[in-house]
């Protein structure tokens, strides 16, 4: 694993954002995985800003998101589906026929999930794939479990994942409780991992995902198994991580 440690999250952005212009420039139809949530946005933002400039075409990438919420229309503003559009897609070349976010309003989640794993396979799997981490070590909607689920798959959501992003719903109680996410196994075939982490209340997260031991306890912690994995956080997130002296 690489760590790339940022004095502040625009740092981190811009770091991350560095790696994916250059994933694009390198191989212009490349297969990227996605990601949603508040950390990935000034990245997202930093992407546009290279398109507009001219220096990064779209026009045959192709995306794959981690995940969706369960029952959430795609007009939803809390849709990830609408996120995606919103921060990125509706201002780069994309082609519309290239990027997919799982279908959270499938009537059958399980054969959407098995489909969707299909369709990342078809495109010939992911090249650089996008992360995130939840401050429960979930990755994608991967949450805490007794074993790592391999395929795309319909998840009930923690309590704790619950209570973080139900800020960004009018109420509470319009947040779903139930998402569907790629699997542990489908991240884990991407060639290139980055994930990205910002902020104090990720510190101990980090540290227990990359130096702890590997469980499904902390779903994260299976990276330290991938071959290629860069860790891009500022320092208020790698606080802890300093503090053990991991790095
Ligand atoms: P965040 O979400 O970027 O909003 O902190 C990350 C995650 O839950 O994976």
């Amino acid at each position: 694993m690489k760590i790339i440690p940022t004095q502040t999250k625009d740092d981190m952005a811009s770091a991350a954002a560095e790696i994916f212009a250059e994933q694009i420039s390198t191989k212009p139809d490349s297969v990227l995985g996605l990601a949603t949530g508040e950390t990935p946005r000034e990245l997202y933002k930093s992407l546009i800003e290279k398109h507009d400039a001219g220096d990064l075409d779209f026009s045959k990438i192709s995306s794959f998101n981690l995940d969706e919420y369960v029952g959430l229309p795609k007009d939803h503003d809390q849709s990830y589906n609408w996120y995606m559009r919103d921060a990125l897609f509706n201002h780069v070349n994309i082609a519309d026929d290239n990027w997919h976010v799982p279908d959270g309003t499938a009537t059958d989640l399980e054969a959407e999930g098995r489909a969707y794993d299909e369709r990342i396979k078809e495109y010939g799997g992911v090249d650089l794939q996008l992360l995130g981490i939840g401050v429960n070590g979930h990755i994608a909607f991967n949450e805490p479990d007794s074993s790592f689920p391999l395929g795309t798959h319909p998840v009930d959501l923690t309590p704790s994942t619950i209570e973080v992003n139900s800020q960004y719903f009018a109420t509470p109680e319009e947040m779903p409780t139930k998402a569907l996410t790629m699997g542990i196994g489908s991240i884990f075939n991407a060639d290139r991992i980055v994930l990205i982490a910002s902020g104090p209340s990720k510190a101990d997260i980090l540290y227990d995902a990359f130096f702890g031991p590997v469980t499904p306890k902390i779903p994260a912690s299976i990276l330290q198994m991938h071959k290629d994995v860069t860790l891009i956080a500022d320092e208020e997130a790698l606080r802890v991580i300093r503090e053990k002296g991991a790095l």
